[in-house]
């Protein structure tokens, strides 16, 4: 199957989340973001930017010891984080697949890529790195589906 990047290159944390709150405003239904990074790239500071374009009020929170947080904007948002799980097991204990149904809104999954089989689809891959300054951060966009209204508005087409 054929994919789609797109690449932005960020220079500050307020940069990062003007990007996600561009991004979340134009969430649909079934938008499922797979989050990739080390610690401290990245990953919640673009997910709280995402949801506050979706409208979500009040505080977004890092679910690394919750592992799940679910929030109500335009559309209802689940967040994960998947940091904490040793085995793929474990998500079925969590409700990972009733919760990560992607009908029931909008899912952004930190350390998605620990278990790569066990997500939803069709899915957008954001894998964050560090760049040379501080706080520059290279965001790297994959995904299948070019036709989403999140990926025309990530580039503009
Ligand atoms: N360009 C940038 N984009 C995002 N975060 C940045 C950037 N520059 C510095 N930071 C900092 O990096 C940290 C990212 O933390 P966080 O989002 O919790 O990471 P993660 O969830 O990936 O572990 C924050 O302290 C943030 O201020
Ligand atoms: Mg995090």
């Amino acid at each position: 199957m054929r994919q789609f990047s797109f690449t932005a290159v960020s220079h500050s944390p307020e940069e990062t989340a003007e990007l996600a709150e561009r991004l979340g405003a134009a969430a649909e239904y079934g938008t499922v973001l797979c989050l990739v990074g080390d610690l401290g790239a990245g990953k919640t500071l673009f997910t709280q930017g995402f949801a506050r374009g979706l409208g979500v009020e009040g505080e977004v929170t890092s679910p690394t010891f919750a592992l799940m947080n679910q929030y109500r904007g335009r559309l209802p948002v689940t967040h994960f984080d998947l940091y904490r799980l040793e085995r793929e097991e474990e998500l079925d204990e969590i409700g990972f697949h009733e919760y990560a149904e992607p009908s029931g809104g909008v899912v952004l999954i930190e350390w998605a890529d620990k278990f790569p089989e066990a997500l939803p689809e069709p899915r957008v891959w954001l894998m964050i790195e560090r760049g040379e300054e501080d706080n520059e951060r290279r965001l790297a966009f994959f995904t299948t589906e070019e036709d989403s209204a999140l990926w025309r508005a990530l580039t503009g087409k």
